[in-house]
């Protein structure tokens, strides 16, 4: 039977709502805080990609998550996917969560506390009676400022059953539309995800009215298989991110769950509004704006997801390529055309190239780009789509950073101590600096301390590179720490020094944005 959902209206028994929670659960783990305007970008990806539900923020957490969030939503004033903010039960939470969500189209709250006997022991320090009222509290003043929302049971898969389903029935009862059952801790078999999404659509009185959503972590890598499992036993709601990141060792990630849905349409016979095509794109985008590539051997998005290095693989994919492929690369985004372009290309090939590649640029990006690309092209004879990647990613995703590397210049020799010269630009102020080093490498960090003085540590410097040839371009990753604070920066560039210097600067404009939030205010018991 289909049920009547405030925000999504009449929903087909076989609709799965994709709720993405990139820009909340994934965007509070270490070193992928995002600013302002890489969260619009990332909200508009998105939304091109189909998600039915944005969890853009908490909105108590800092003014920086509020205005976020406000943004976004605005940003969806007229139409789009569900604005989502997160709020735990004080009231303050909640007020400031409805208010942040306020201008969206459609708009969702999501209000959460621990139920498991541990959590309400240590963390709370609440009985579970006085916890079953907040709950009701909680949803009913949720339902006051929103008609959509959602109640989540932290730690919901080390409830005590018979608990999780009195908790359940209580939100259900004061209006919750949402049920979201979260394996916070990644602790769950699939086995315990069916039991538990049986047992509440057995036990508790209402549960086929509410849309049943499963929340995993993957500390046990099980965050995809137990939101499938969940789905198989009546969930109707998937929370996940992009590249799966979050918490520890993340969330599900949404292009594995989609792509398994859409793959194995045989057992989970089930749809959603996703673009996959698009899945690529989303992808790339997020892992430019944080700094974090997937891993080469990532499923779906990885570098060699589509790859097929043994002869006997590539002879039979070239016979039918549904010998070794369950799924095409087209329909994940990926392009067969991977050489493309040379000192010769024009505007029109680099910006249709940039298209393939999921990357669409307003006019002044894409000049930004086409002029790093004519240097590179200069330098280089030919420009590979992982030279594209890299060179917009470096370039157009830091167009807002504080500080900007505009010179540089090293000497260096043998038995010589090497000596950098840079110009930067902090706030629009020219800055210059010149230091000395235990190497060529060395001296540009200092001379970058030297013309912007600040004091963090040096946590990691890995170099690799983008594609093969003594011309190919450096990427450099720099990780910087600062008061326990960890993030990572990258750069690319043909010159390892300068693609250094650019990765310690990205990652020092990412420590400047951490610097500007402030901590979450213990407003509430949790
Ligand atoms: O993992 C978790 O329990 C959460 C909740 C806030 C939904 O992220
Ligand atoms: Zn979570």
């Amino acid at each position: 039977m289909p049920i009547t959902h405030p925000s999504f209206g009449s929903l087909e028994p076989d609709r799965v709502i994709i709720f993405d929670t990139t820009l909340r659960d994934g965007e509070q783990s270490p070193g992928f805080s995002m600013n302002l305007e890489e969260k619009l970008r990332m909200a508009e990806m998105l939304a091109e990609l189909g998600v039915d539900v944005i969890e853009a923020g908490f909105p108590i957490a800092s003014p920086g998550d509020f205005e976020a969030v406000q943004a976004i939503a605005r940003r969806f004033a007229k139409s789009g996917p569900v604005i989502c903010g997160l709020a735990r039960t004080a009231p303050a939470d909640i007020l400031r969560a409805a208010e942040a969500i306020r201008p969206a189209a459609r708009k969702r709250i999501h209000t959460f506390v621990s139920t498991s006997p541990l959590h309400m022991r240590v963390k709370l320090r609440m009985e579970p009676e006085a916890v079953l009222e907040l709950v009701t509290a909680s949803v009913t003043l949720a339902r006051n400022h929103a008609e959509d929302v959602e109640w989540s049971a932290e730690d919901g898969t080390r409830t005590e059953p018979d608990f999780l389903c009195r908790c359940v029935e209580a939100a259900i009862k004061a209006g919750a539309t949402t049920i979201n059952i979260p394996d916070t801790v990644g602790y769950a078999l699939p086995a315990d995800i069916t039991r538990i999404f049986t047992m509440l659509r057995e036990r508790v009185p209402g549960a086929d009215q509410v849309i049943l959503s499963t929340h995993n972590h993957n500390d046990l890598g099980l965050a995809v298989a137990n939101s499938l499992a969940a789905l198989q036993a009546g969930a109707r709601q998937i929370e996940c991110t992009i590249n799966g990141i979050g918490e520890r060792a993340g969330n599900a990630a949404l292009e594995e769950a989609v792509m398994a849905i859409r793959t194995r349409h045989d057992a989970l016979p089930l749809q959603n509004g996703i673009r996959t095509q698009k899945l690529l794109a989303a992808s790339r985008l997020l892992a430019a704006i944080t700094g974090f590539d997937v891993q080469p051997n990532k499923a779906i998005v990885g570098r060699n997801a589509f790859a097929h290095e043994s002869g006997i693989h590539q002879d039979g994919v070239l016979k039918d390529a549904s010998t070794y492929e369950i799924m095409t690369p087209e329909s994940v985004g990926w392009t067969t055309n991977s050489l493309v372009l040379g000192k010769h290309s024009g505007r029109a090939a680099f910006r249709d190239r940039l298209k393939a590649l999921g990357y669409e640029l307003g006019e002044n990006q894409l000049n930004d780009a086409f002029r790093r690309f004519k240097e590179l092209a200069d330098r280089k004879k030919v420009v590979y789509d992982e030279d594209i990647a890299a060179l917009v990613d470096d370039e157009v995703h830091r167009h807002n950073d504080r500080v900007k590397l505009t010179a540089l210049t090293v000497a260096t020799g043998m038995g010589a101590k090497p000596m950098a010269t840079l110009t930067l630009e902090v706030d629009g102020e020219r800055r210059d600096g010149m230091a000395t080093g235990d190497g060529a490498v060395d001296a540009t960090f200092n001379a970058i301390r030297n013309a912007f003085p600040h004091d963090v540590a040096l946590k990691l410097f890995a170099v690799q590179s983008v594609t093969g040839g003594t011309d190919a371009q450096a990427r450099v990753t720099v990780r910087l720490e600062e008061n326990g604070k960890l993030v990572d920066g990258q750069g690319a560039d043909t010159d390892t020094i300068v693609a250094s210097a650019r990765a310690y600067v990205h990652a020092l404009n990412k420590l400047l944005v951490k610097r500007e939030r402030r901590a979450p205010p213990a407003a509430a018991a949790q």
